[in-house]
């Protein structure tokens, strides 16, 4: 497929950044952005070395880049200790009794800890894994709820130079079972169970599961949460609470190379199995502690959510990683948004006076079909900043996004990265770059990224094309763990020297990127090559629609034809008449060719457990086909139940 992806949806709003925020900022104006940002690409090693020194090295580093194409190694002989930069360095003045980690749990619970208490559970947590047989450069799976503890058992791991891996607790025991053996972990770290939606997931249970018959697994660590009754192997299994009986609180942050790995996190691409994604020490803190100060602007008195569960990359850099480095006030809440009700995280704003929240556009279109009265039974005034990741974000979710949560006075860093990346690429810098709804808006700094042809050419403005980046950044992935064979053609090898991102993207005239999501998710409607994400918000566009998902479906006359999946707000019917307007809505939005040939109702839409769209699963039922591939990564399976047999 040659031909370009086209781009039809046009976005005129301008937002620039209100002056009382931009006076106050770290980066206060455009002209700032851009001289720094020059900076940080004609002389990336001293801009990257300025930053790093802001950290704690225990000893400096000989050279910033070391880069033969697809290899890079940055900060070059220094050495560090992630734990002792996000806990030790914080202990010596005013921020020793700051709150560093607020949580609530699901059923209610709340527990804060300062930056001088978490860095005691810690040291005392590394103590547990070094009585354990846990070394540096052992591989470690943490099956946790979003609780603490999942929190400290990473931070633990990073102090002693063990190489977690965080599975997202609504993954199976295949899933677990899988990536165990992929990277040849000695230990688990999980609970007794978590809950979600009021209900106990049985994480010991699936663990348990995922170790029958044979194991790498030699030592299995439980946390009480839940309470609930589980099985415990004699010889493998201990529980957290009674291994803090034999340990003190002492526990030096041993250094490590800065190219010493710090995680591997698993993430699925759309063919074969997942990908373990490496990233290393020294590079992957500085790009996140240097974003998170940046991108959220933090100040010292602020309180930061970001709402994504430690089981993401997100969850990673920027619910512990990146806030924890600057120093910041974390919130982190184990549960579902609608649980009791669908105001949970109103309700958490208010209570804890939250100032930046960031959170995925799947939350905010849920939030648009429960309906706004939710919102407004809550006083959101603490907030001074929102962020979005995750998906291209709906215009009109941006905009309900801005007006109803941000009260029209926030602004909003619609933030691109991945979990290759390891930290923020594209994004506004809150008091120095006018944002468009719709758009991530300009690079980071030290981030070269571009949109090019099928050779490689940068296309002109509005034209879309694939979104590559140029040069290596400090918190780029270091490979694909145990083979990096695949790291190599998948990442290096379409272009060879830059690094492909999967996705498709265009420029407008301004520079700014907008990005149409995966080239998986592209649609060939009569020749027409379409972001499946602008017809999704075109649709979102009509008053009456909360979520929209758009798939191909094959098609004799026009290669496919396009069907939509559509949720109502609350209050809307789903009726003939309803389709119709929609379609043409749709054609009246992008043009007669993105018109669908079909429109469905559904109740809800099958998502992964990150909160993305399973195209596939829909692409299936469109076709009419029955459901055969891989759904373990399905959030809710009664949504495909409903969908497989439609209302009418
Ligand atoms: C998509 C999540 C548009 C994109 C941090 C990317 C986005 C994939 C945005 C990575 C955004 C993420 N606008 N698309 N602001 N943020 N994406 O690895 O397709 O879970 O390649 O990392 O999400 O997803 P991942």
């Amino acid at each position: 497929m040659e031909q370009n992806i086209e781009s039809h949806l046009k976005e005129n709003r301008l937002f620039k950044p209100a002056r009382a925020f931009a006076k106050k900022a770290r980066i206060g104006s455009f002209e700032e952005y851009r001289k720094l940002y020059r900076e940080s690409i004609e002389k990336p090693e001293r801009f990257w070395a300025r930053e790093a020194k802001e950290l704690a090295w225990q000893l400096p580093w000989k050279k910033v880049l070391e880069w033969k194409a697809p290899d890079a190694k940055w900060f070059v002989g220094g050495k560090l200790n992630v734990s002792e930069n996000c806990l030790d360095r914080h202990l010596d003045g005013p921020r020793r009794n700051k709150a560093a980690l607020i949580w609530e749990g699901e059923p209610g619970e709340k527990r804060i800890f300062t930056y001088q208490q978490l860095h005691r559970d810690v040291c005392r947590f590394a103590n547990v894994l070094k009585r354990n047989k846990i070394k540096k450069g052992d591989r470690v799976i943490i099956y946790m709820p979003n609780v603490p503890e999942a929190a400290i058992a990473m931070l633990a791991c990073a102090r002693i130079g063990a190489i977690h891996s965080v599975v997202f607790g609504g993954f199976s025991a295949e899933s677990i079972r899988g990536r165990i053996a992929d990277c040849g972990a000695t230990a688990v770290i999980t609970a007794d169970g978590g809950y979600r939606r009021g209900t106990i997931v049985p994480l010991k249970q699936n663990v348990d599961a995922a170790l029958a018959g044979k194991t790498t697994v030699k030592r299995v660590i439980v946390f009480r949460r839940a309470g609930n009754e589980i099985h415990i192997e004699e010889g493998r299994d201990v529980w957290w609470h009674r291994e803090l009986e034999y340990v003190g609180a002492k526990c030096d942050p041993v250094a490590l190379e800065s190219e010493h790995p710090l995680y591997i996190l698993y993430t699925s691409g759309s063919t074969g199995k997942p990908k373990g994604i490496l990233h290393t020490t020294g590079g992957y803190l500085v790009g996140s502690y240097v974003t998170t100060k940046y991108v959220f602007d933090l100040r010292e008195e602020d309180v930061y959510w970001c709402t994504a569960d430690v089981g993401w990359v997100t969850g990673h850099s920027y619910v512990i990683y990146g806030p924890l480095a600057n120093g910041a006030t974390t919130l982190m809440y184990e549960g579902a948004p609608n649980w009791p009700e669908p105001d949970r995280f109103w309700r958490i704003i208010e209570e804890y006076a939250v100032s930046i929240l960031y959170t995925a556009p799947t939350a905010i279109r849920a939030f648009i079909t429960w309906g706004d009265q939710w919102v407004k039974k809550h006083d959101l005034s603490s907030l001074r900043l929102l962020g979005s990741v995750g998906e291209p974000i709906n215009p009109e979710a941006w905009m309900w996004y801005h007006d109803k949560i941000g009260g029209g006075r926030c602004p909003i860093v619609d933030t691109w990265w991945q979990t290759e990346t390891g930290v923020i690429m594209i994004t506004p810098l809150p008091g120095a770059i006018p944002t468009k709804p719709g758009s991530a808006t300009l690079p980071f700094f030290g981030v070269d990224p571009a949109v090019v042809d099928a050779k490689g050419n940068e296309v002109p403005p509005n034209v879309g094309g694939k979104l590559i980046v140029r040069r290596p950044w400090p918190s780029m992935l270091r490979g694909i763990y145990g083979d990096q064979a695949r790291y190599r053609k998948q990442y290096w090898s379409e272009y060879p020297g830059r690094y492909f991102t999967g996705d498709g993207a265009r420029r407008d005239k301004d520079g700014y990127f907008w990005i149409v999501g995966r080239i998986d998710d592209v649609l060939n409607v009569a020749g027409h090559r379409l972001g499946t994400s602008e017809i999704e918000s075109a649709l979102v566009s009509h008053a009456k629609v909360g979520e929209a998902a758009a798939v191909g479906r094959p098609d004799e006359l026009k290669g496919q034809g396009l069907v939509v999946f559509v949720t109502l707000k609350a209050g809307a019917k789903p009726t003939p008449r309803l389709k119709e307007e929609l379609r043409a809505h749709v054609g009246k939005q992008i043009g007669a060719i993105a018109k669908p040939d079909e429109v469905r109702f559904a109740e809800a839409l099958p998502k992964t457990r990150s909160g993305k769209i399973m195209r596939r699963l829909l692409k299936e039922i469109a076709a009419g086909k029955a459901v055969t591939g891989d759904t373990t990564t399905l959030e809710d399976f009664s949504v495909l139940a409903k969908l497989a047999s439609p209302e009418e």
